[in-house]
């Protein structure tokens, strides 16, 4: 008799270890917020990852994936997973970086000299490496990178040299890395969430705005253009988190579906852009405004200056480069 209640004894204590060193498997409807509308790649590739952890994990998981900001700005949607109350996002770095400095390298001008390039820099070692300080820095788990192409300048008036930059106003996704190189070109950089893009360029409010290419073709931003520069310089990656505090409720198993899944759809949208960019490169050639393409040399000394500038904020850039 004594036997048997040890056994169960160590049983029951048996399973008390599993559940509290690997977290115990229960059915979630877990919730992903990001910021772009429901047609963009960034979203579809959330959908593609809600549709297979589904699957995979025999209907036991959904996921449900809110576009469009419909749970906040990204500041907001940051706030939500470090408290728990957002499952997942797929976010622009600008919250990471206000964070985690290094991650802000990855807005380097010129770090990639074309979207393939980019590819290979968002899938490196060095890349990924950084994700390993989410948790104590941002207390957010950093799953893996995804691309949203290269980005260019639509101008409202005519552009040949970067004087004809200076002293306008530039719509900027809000951060710190992208203010800082409008900075630097002598432009005024005006922070301006995605939504309010159109309008603004077509009001007036700035006089350019820094865009890719995806989007200038397909929500025509180039409607109340002059000039478009196909300048190629910065990169713009995505990036797939879970909230740490959700993260630690999962077994591993769970965890390890989770980024498996996650990170092929981050992934697919490397390729997709990757396949996708050079036509939408060719539709913005092909309108009837002036097209002017331009490489580092277009912006002189700022591209250096702001490369020193970094340099003296993080050690990855140099990595980064090699
Ligand atoms: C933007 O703010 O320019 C942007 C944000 C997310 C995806 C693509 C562009």
């Amino acid at each position: 008799m004594k036997m048997i209640k040890n056994t169960l004894k160590g049983c029951l204590l048996g399973l008390a270890m599993l559940s509290v060193g690997a977290g115990s498997a229960q059915a979630r409807d877990f919730r992903l917020g990001l910021l772009t509308p429901p047609a963009h790649i960034w979203t579809q590739a959330a959908e593609s990852f809600a549709t297979e952890l589904n699957q995979v994990s025999g209907q036991a998981h959904s996921v449900s994936v809110f576009p469009s900001s419909q749970l906040g700005n990204e500041a907001q949607m940051m706030q939500m997973l470090q408290s728990g109350a957002l499952d997942m996002a797929f976010l622009t770095l600008a919250e990471v970086s206000n964070r985690v400095p290094d991650f802000g390298a990855l807005y380097a001008p010129y770090l990639a000299r074309n979207i393939e390039e980019a590819g290979d820099i968002l899938m490196s070692e060095t890349a990924r490496s950084m994700l390993d300080q989410l948790p104590r820095g941002a207390g957010v788990v950093g799953v893996g990178f995804g691309m949203g192409g290269l980005r260019q300048i639509v101008s409202r008036g005519p552009v040949e040299t970067v004087d004809d930059l200076r002293g306008k106003k530039i719509r900027i996704t809000p951060f710190e890395p992208i203010r800082d190189f409008y900075n630097e070109i002598g432009t005024a950089p005006t922070p301006m969430p995605l939504p309010a893009v159109y309008e603004a360029l077509a009001n007036g409010q700035v006089d350019a705005i820094d865009m890719d290419a995806e989007l200038i073709v397909h929500l025509r931003y180039y409607d109340h253009a002059d000039t478009i520069l196909l300048s190629n310089h910065m990169m713009f990656p995505v990036i797939g988190l879970v909230s740490n505090r959700v993260w630690q409720q999962l077994t591993e198993d769970e965890r390890e579906q989770i980024s498996t899944l996650m990170n092929k759809h981050l992934l697919s949208t490397i390729d997709t852009y990757i396949v996708k960019e050079n036509r939408w490169l060719q539709d913005i050639r092909a309108l009837d405004l002036n097209v002017v393409e331009v490489g580092p040399e277009f912006f002189g000394e700022a591209i250096s200056r702001w490369e020193e500038k970094w340099s003296g904020k993080t050690d990855i850039l140099a990595q980064l480069r090699k």
